[in-house]
């Protein structure tokens, strides 16, 4: 039995890991790092060179770090970052930067594709409304504002799914991630023709869809040149980031519901059948399970939250954490530890990339409220804890009118590692937290597929019980439970009341940014 790796072509870096399936322990991994660009309010871009290098520095050094051989490496898995697009010319050449799962800019076109299919159409043909953070909007804001590009474009892939192109050379995706894109028909698991027709879209422009544990090509001699990887080395679908990330946590059975505070905070839950919130809430997406779905609800700066205030306002911080031996984050977030649940009245909306679940708005915008004159440094990141908490718990509030059964919830991401930030979203949810001993999340659900495409495991679940189990439980804390419940409805509410505000915010910067 030879060892996985798993990679994670993530948004602050692609990570890769070696696991070793006969113990299901990471023997090695290795993070490289890259820039997220912002050029204009609501954008995101990233360079799909920067994702290609740290793959390459990434596996190098997980392979060096673990002393192996390329050739004692099994089969790889991939994940990343989901509905962003690469766009290749004739010649396979990137056209643009990626436009990225966070980028807010293609309202227009959304609004285009809902008049264009008809609201209900496109939940009966994709099982999710148009979104700004999916694929298909983004192509089309190309289509609108750079047709030169556009007129070139001769494929179509997902982040991932451009590492996989240039590990194998196969343009190939698997149903998690082409779930997405909004061209992708999720019930049957495969493209939608009537999308494609719809919106117009060439379907030679899309890779071929797997079932996420299937082998879709081999390292080519090039890439082994490039990477230290072993030619023929095989290749699974993997998954999109959420899903890959749940076969990591085990989410392989009902009841089972992940919570991950990463960049983007997500409420998952697995279902046998693909259930819909008729408001279009919650993505109804495939699994990276063969033959199961799941159900998934989005806050779009969870992580991100907390690290834009690191990396605005925590320079002391940073500057000592690498004296104490410690993360930057453990200071800022043991600052907080000293206020008290509520933070007398002061509420954070986590809406710095506008939001996804529940309001599917691009332009709310974050907010501080109930600031006093007493409040502290520690108050206001402990709001930003619990702000993301109350995002996620409208999330589970959505699974409960779905009536989707939730069991057990395992926390995981960033968000896990801090006690405090647990015990928060236990007291927030009141549900028990439970922690498991894989840490890795998508890298090791990708390495896990990996396995069951390469036949160490006959299935995904199997995969999952073989290397995955309970080591923490966090209790929600009564006392505390009863404040949370009692700030939540304030917490509901200040969307409403703002939502004007944040429209006509948004008019005046369309209106003054060049
Ligand atoms: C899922 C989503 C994020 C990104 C980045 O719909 O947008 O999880 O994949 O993590």
């Amino acid at each position: 039995m030879g060892y996985l790796l798993g990679i994670d072509v993530g948004t602050g870096g692609t990570r890769a890991i070696l696991v070793d399936p006969a113990t299901g322990d990471v023997i090695a991994g290795s993070t490289d790092e890259y820039p997220m660009y912002t050029p204009q309010p609501q954008w995101a871009e990233q360079d799909p060179a920067d994702w290609w290098r740290a793959t390459r520095n990434a596996i190098q050094g997980a392979i060096a770090q673990a002393g192996i051989r390329a050739e004692d490496i099994q089969g790889i898995g991939l994940t990343g970052q989901m509905h962003g697009i690469v766009l290749l010319d004739e010649n396979d050449e990137v056209l643009r930067s990626s436009i990225i799962w966070c980028d807010q800019r293609s309202q227009a076109q959304c609004d285009w594709i809902t008049e264009r299919v008809g609201a209900e159409r496109l939940i009966e043909l994709t099982s999710n409304p148009a979104l700004t953070g999916f694929s298909a909007p983004k192509l089309l804001w190309v289509r609108d504002h750079q047709p030169d590009i556009y007129a070139k474009v001769r494929t179509v892939l997902l982040p991932k799914d451009f590492i996989r192109f240039k590990l194998t050379g196969e343009r190939a995706s698997e149903v998690s991630d082409a779930s997405g894109t909004l061209l992708f028909d999720v019930t049957h698991r495969r493209w939608s023709q009537k999308m494609l027709d719809a919106l117009d879209i060439d379907p030679t422009w899309l890779p071929k869809v797997y079932e996420s544990p299937e082998v879709t090509g081999y390292v080519t001699a090039q890439a082994a040149k490039l990477t230290g990887l072993k030619e023929g080395t095989p290749v699974v679908g993997g998954g999109g980031d959420q899903a890959a990330g749940a076969v990591g946590n085990g989410i392989v059975r009902s009841g089972i519901v992940s919570c991950t505070v990463g960049t983007s905070g997500v409420v998952f839950a697995y279902m046998e059948q693909p259930k819909l919130d008729p408001k279009g809430r919650v993505h109804t997406f495939c699994h990276a399970v063969p033959g199961a779905w799941h159900v998934m609800g989005v806050t779009q700066g969870a992580g991100l939250s907390l690290r834009w205030f690191r990396d605005r306002f925590g320079g002391m911080e940073q500057a000592l954490a690498p004296e104490l031996g410690v993360d930057p984050y453990d200071i800022i977030v043991d600052e907080a530890q000293r206020s008290p649940a509520g933070c007398e009245g002061l509420i954070f909306l986590p809406y710095l990339m506008g939001e996804r679940t529940p309001h599917l708005d691009p332009d709310a915008k974050g907010v501080f409220f109930g600031l006093t004159a007493r409040h502290t440094r520690g108050d206001v990141i402990r709001s930003i804890l619990e702000g993301v908490a109350y995002s996620l718990r409208d999330s589970f509030e959505i699974l409960r009118e779905m009536s989707v059964p939730v069991e057990q919830v395992r926390a995981s991401g960033g968000g896990a590692r801090s006690a405090l930030w647990r015990q928060i979203q236990a007291d927030v949810y009141n549900k028990e937290l439970v922690t498991i001993n894989a840490t890795e999340g998508p890298a090791y659900g990708a390495a896990l597929l990996a396995g069951v495409g390469t036949g160490t495991w006959k299935t995904v679940p199997e995969a999952c019980d073989a290397t995955i189990r309970i080591v923490g439980r966090t209790r929600p804390n009564p006392d505390d439970v009863s404040v949370y419940n009692a700030y939540y409805p304030i917490y509901r509410s200040l969307y409403k009341s703002l939502k004007p505000a944040y429209d006509q915010v948004a008019e005046v910067i369309r209106t003054y940014t060049k």
